[in-house]
């Protein structure tokens, strides 16, 4: 893997960051969970993330922070994309292993996100049990997924997912 730099997504990158979505994900990306939670709030929180090589925008991880059922210190991951020439190469597990560790250190209790499970689970993430939590969108049940960051976290938590004021 060359060599990579890792930062916060600043205002500035988020043309970039949008170009990376849209290449990733097409027009559908503005009905997936992660966009429809972050409706009204604004772009970026403190825990997005990009990876850069050379200065090339290669990778960028989003997180929203959210409250379910009312309760804060919950995470939302997404989306993540990797530009496709550099896919395979480590950048997203990078990206979500760094992402993981500054929750952890910011006192999160638990990461949401809807994804592929054989590709998150490698970070701890498991399926949530059917119904404990709502996401608004299309969400698979069998895709929406969590990571406690502190144990028993998700006994913790259940009900409506939204966003927390300024993420
Ligand atoms: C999916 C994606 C984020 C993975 O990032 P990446 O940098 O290409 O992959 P990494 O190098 O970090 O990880 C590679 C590993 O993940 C596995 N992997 C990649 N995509 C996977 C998937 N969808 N499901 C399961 N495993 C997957 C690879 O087999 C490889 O496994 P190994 O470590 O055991 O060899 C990236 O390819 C991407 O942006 N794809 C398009 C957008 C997307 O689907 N995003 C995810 C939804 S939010």
């Amino acid at each position: 893997m060359p060599e990579i730099t890792v930062h916060a997504i600043e205002p500035a990158d988020l043309p970039d960051v949008s170009g990376l979505h849209a290449r990733a994900f097409g027009p559908g990306r503005f009905v997936r969970t992660a966009y429809r939670v972050r409706e009204g709030t604004p772009p970026i929180s403190p825990f997005c993330l990009l990876a850069e090589v050379s200065g090339e925008l290669v990778a960028a991880i989003r997180f929203t922070e959210v409250m379910i059922g009312g309760k804060t210190g919950v995470l939302l991951l997404g989306p993540l994309a990797v530009e496709e020439r550099y896919a395979g190469l480590g950048y997203g597990k990078r990206l979500v292993a760094d992402g993981i560790e500054n929750a952890r250190r910011a006192g999160i209790k638990l990461i949401l996100l809807v994804g592929d499970e054989p590709y998150y689970a490698r970070f701890g993430f498991k399926r949530v049990p059917l119904g404990r939590i709502q996401l608004p969108g299309p969400a698979d049940p069998a895709r929406i997924l969590a990571a406690e960051l502190e144990e028993g976290a998700l006994a913790q938590y259940d009900g409506a997912v939204e966003a927390a004021g300024g993420s």
